[in-house]
C-alpha cells in the first residue's frame, strides 16, 4: 500500500491514496471522495488540480525545466526539427529514418485544402482576426473528411493527424492572403515545412519570395518551443472536447479559440502592442512597470508571469537568444527589443515581480522575432497554434487511448436562489 492522506470529517476518517509521478511530483487521488464523504473539492482555475496522468510533457515550474517525452527542450531546440519533435510528442519516441521519412511524406502530401474550402474565405470580412478564421476552417475540415471522424478507429486518427499538421499552415497563410487582397499561394512540396509556410505567406504569382534560411530555421525552432506544455488552457480545452468522443478536427478547433485569449497564446500579440505603445509614448518603461503594479489599473505586463513557472520559462531564455541572433544576422535594429530588455531588467529587480515570481514567459520575446520575419502582428497567435498543433494532437490521442478514459464533467457548488415557484407575469412587480 503506497502513501495516503487522511481526511477526518464528522468523526469519520477516510484514506485517499497518493499518486507519485516519475519526477517525484505527488497528487492526492480524490476519485472516491464524493462517494465516501458526499463532498467535492473546489479549485477555481484548477490551480491545485490535476486532470490526468500524462507521459508526454513534464514541466518543473520551480526549476524552469521542460521535457518532451523526457528530452530537455534545450536539446530539441538545438538538435531536432519541428516535424521530428511532432513525431516524438505524438508517438512517444524519436523516429528512425524510415519512420521519419514516412511521416514527413504523409505531411507533405496533405498540405492542400479541398478546393471548396477556399469559398469559406469569401465569407469572412477582410479584417477578420486570423485566429477566428483558422478555428472556423479547421473545424470545417470535419465537414469534408467523413472518412476520419471515428475516434476509436486508428486509421481515422492517423490520417486526421497528418491532415491537421499539414493543413494548418496552408489555412493560416490563406487567411493572411485574403486579408491583404492577394491570391492564395499553394503549398510547394519541394520546400521544408517552415519554408513552405513562409512561401505561402509572402510569395505572389508573379514572383517567388526569397526565403532566408536564417528565418526558416528560427521559425522551426520557435515551433519546437511552442509544441506542447502539459495541461495548459488550450490543451485542456482540446482534451475536454475530445472526452465526449468528438473528432480531432472539432477538438483542435476549440483549442485554437482557447489559445486566442490574451492571457494565453494571444499574449504574444499583446506584448508587441504593449511595447509599441510604450515606444510611441516616449519609452517611459518605469511608468508601465508602475501601472502593472497598480491594483486599480487593469494593465498587466503582457508576456510576464505564468501559472506554473515560478522561475524563468526555459523557452523564453532560448527565444531571447534566437531574437539576438536573427536581428543581428538580418541587420535589424529593433527599438522594441530595447524596450523589452529594459522592462525585463527593471521588473526583475522590483519587489512586486520578485515576490510574485513573475518572469518573462514564452510570449515575451517571440513577437519581436515574428516582427523581424514580417509576420503581421495579428498572425502571432496563429504561429503559436501551428507550433502547438502536435501537442494538442498528442494529448488528445493519449486521452482517447487512456484506459481510465471518461467524459470530462466537473461538479460545482450551487450558490443560486433556493427552490422557488414560478410567478405568472401578471403577478410580477414592475
Ligand atoms: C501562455 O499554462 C501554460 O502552460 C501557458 C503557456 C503554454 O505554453 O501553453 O505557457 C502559454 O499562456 C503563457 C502566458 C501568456 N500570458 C501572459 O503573458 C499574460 C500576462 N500574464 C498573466 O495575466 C498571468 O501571469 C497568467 C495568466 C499567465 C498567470 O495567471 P495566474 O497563474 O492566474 O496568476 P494570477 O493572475 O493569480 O497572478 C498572481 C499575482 C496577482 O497579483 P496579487 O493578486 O497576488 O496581488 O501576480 C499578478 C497578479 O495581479 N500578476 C501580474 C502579472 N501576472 C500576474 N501583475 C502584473 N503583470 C503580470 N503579467
Amino acid at each position: 500500500m503506497g502513501e495516503s492522506v487522511k481526511i477526518r470529517y464528522k468523526g469519520k476518517v477516510i484514506d485517499l491514496p497518493v499518486e507519485e509521478g516519475v519526477m517525484g511530483e505527488k497528487g492526492i487521488d480524490i476519485s472516491t471522495l464524493r462517494k465516501s464523504t458526499g463532498m467535492i473539492t473546489i479549485d477555481p482555475g484548477f490551480v491545485n488540480t490535476g486532470s490526468c496522468k500524462s507521459a508526454i510533457t513534464y514541466v518543473n515550474g520551480e526549476e524552469g525545466i521542460l521535457l518532451y517525452r523526457g528530452i530537455p527542450i534545450e536539446q530539441l531546440a538545438e538538435k531536432s526539427t519541428f516535424l521530428e519533435t511532432a513525431y516524438l510528442l505524438i508517438y512517444g519516441n524519436l523516429p528512425n529514418k524510415k519512420e521519419f521519412d514516412e511521416f514527413q511524406n504523409q505531411i507533405i502530401h496533405h498540405t492542400m485544402i479541398h478546393e471548396s474550402a477556399k469559398a469559406f474565405y469569401d465569407g469572412f470580412p477582410p479584417n477578420a482576426h486570423p485566429m477566428a478564421v483558422c478555428s472556423a476552417v479547421v473545424g470545417a475540415l470535419a465537414t469534408f473528411y467523413h472518412d476520419s471522424l471515428d475516434v476509436r478507429n486508428k486509421r481515422h486518427i492517423e490520417i486526421s493527424i497528418h491532415r491537421l499538421i499539414a493543413k494548418l499552415p496552408t489555412i493560416a497563410a490563406f487567411s493572411y492572403k485574403k486579408s491583404i487582397g492577394q491570391p492564395f499561394i499553394y503549398p510547394c512540396n519541394m520546400l521544408d515545412y517552415c519554408t513552405n509556410f513562409l512561401h505561402m505567406m509572402f510569395s505572389v504569382p508573379c514572383e517567388v519570395y526569397p526565403i532566408s534560411s536564417v528565418i526558416s530555421k528560427a521559425l522551426d525552432v520557435l515551433l519546437i518551443l511552442h509544441a506542447d506544455h502539459e495541461q495548459n488552457c488550450s490543451t485542456s480545452t482540446v482534451r475536454l472536447v475530445g472526452s465526449s468522443m468528438c473528432n480531432l478536427f472539432a477538438s483542435v478547433s476549440a483549442g485554437i479559440y482557447a489559445l486566442w485569449g490574451p492571457l494565453h497564446g494571444g499574449a504574444n500579440q499583446q506584448v508587441i502592442e504593449m511595447l509599441q505603445t510604450i515606444y510611441d509614448g516616449g519609452g517611459d518603461v518605469k511608468k508601465y512597470i508602475n501601472k502593472a503594479k497598480d491594483k486599480d489599473d487593469p494593465f498587466r505586463l503582457m508576456g510576464f508571469g505564468h501559472r506554473v513557472y515560478k522561475n524563468f520559462d526555459p523557452r523564453s531564455r532560448i527565444i531571447k537568444k534566437i531574437c539576438d541572433d536573427v536581428l543581428n544576422k538580418l541587420g535589424i535594429h529593433e527599438p522594441l527589443l530595447q524596450i523589452a530588455l529594459k522592462l525585463e531588467e527593471i521588473a526583475l529587480k522590483d519587489e512586486y515581480f520578485l515576490e510574485r515570481k513573475l518572469y518573462p514567459n514564452v510570449d515575451f520575446y517571440s513577437g519581436i522575432i515574428y516582427k523581424a520575419m514580417n509576420i503581421p502582428i495579428n498572425m502571432f497567435p496563429v504561429l503559436f497554434a501551428i507550433g502547438r498543433m502536435p501537442g494538442w494532437i498528442a494529448q488528445w490521442k493519449e486521452l482517447q487511448e487512456d484506459k481510465e478514459f471518461k467524459i470530462g464533467r466537473p461538479r460545482q457548488i450551487y450558490v443560486g436562489p433556493p427552490k422557488t415557484d414560478y410567478v405568472p407575469i401578471e403577478e410580477r412587480d414592475g
